[in-house]
């Protein structure tokens, strides 16, 4: 749930879903959706919508730019010879012919192998290594614990997910003003690993204050 969001509609609408009408969304949030039967669904619909904006038309990327989440992951995960890897939130794919094996998934990015959010991609294969870099950033802690478990299932025993993390600095640009950064921190990460039974193998700080880390699967 973006809180963000929702409080917006709660506030605006007095808890009046009549009152949430198509030219009141276009308005405030730039963005068109469905209609729905109450606010909580308006709140999500908005939320994917104004995420979809963001990351198609304005987000560029900068892989170059991390020290330790960018183009120095292509020889460490490499190292691992990995049987399968899946880039979640891949962005432009561009690990695509540098790491081996590699799938790319991205709800909103048309460069993905496959056009497709976490919690809707299906796969019977295991992973070897799952890649997390910015992707995992989005919404409350709930719908962060839902995308992390999704992930760990898909994870191969003694597997390995890369993380890099965004603890919640908001991004300046207008059209980012409505997406909800969750704040990530170590205590989080740490707790998350003792929640799903991973070992922490790395924790940095990454260019950019960004928290780079590194679980196995036991
Ligand atoms: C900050 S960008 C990082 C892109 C790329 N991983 C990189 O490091 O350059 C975050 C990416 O996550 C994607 N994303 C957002 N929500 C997602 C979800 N639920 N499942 C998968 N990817 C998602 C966005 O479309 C965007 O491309």
């Amino acid at each position: 749930m973006n809180k963000r969001i929702y409080t917006q509609l709660i506030l605006d609408t007095k808890n009046d879903v009549s009152k949430c009408t198509s030219s009141y969304i276009k308005d405030i949030f730039d963005v068109e959706v469905k209609t729905c039967d109450n606010l909580i669904e308006y709140a999500k619909v908005i939320d994917d919508a104004v995420l979809h904006r963001w990351f198609s038309k304005h987000w560029q990327n900068k892989m170059k730019k991390w020290k330790y989440s960018g183009v120095a992951l292509i020889d460490e995960v490499n190292s691992l010879k990995p049987r399968a890897v899946l880039d979640v939130g891949c962005g432009y794919n561009e690990f695509r012919g540098k790491i081996d094996n590699l799938i790319g998934i991205d709800p909103y990015n048309k460069n993905a192998d496959i056009n497709v959010g976490i919690m809707d991609y299906r796969s019977t294969e295991k992973f070897d290594v799952i890649l997390a870099l910015g992707s995992v950033n989005f919404g409350g802690r709930n719908k962060i614990i839902s995308e992390f478990s999704r992930m760990v299932t898909m994870l191969a025993d003694g597997g390995t997910m890369f993380f890099r993390v965004n603890p919640g600095v908001q991004n300046s640009a207008p059209e980012a003003r409505w997406i909800e950064y969750f704040p990530w921190n170590v205590p989080f990460i740490i707790e998350l690993a003792s929640m799903f039974n991973l070992k922490v193998l790395d924790i940095h700080d990454d260019t950019n204050q960004r928290k780079y880390f590194v679980y196995k699967k036991k």
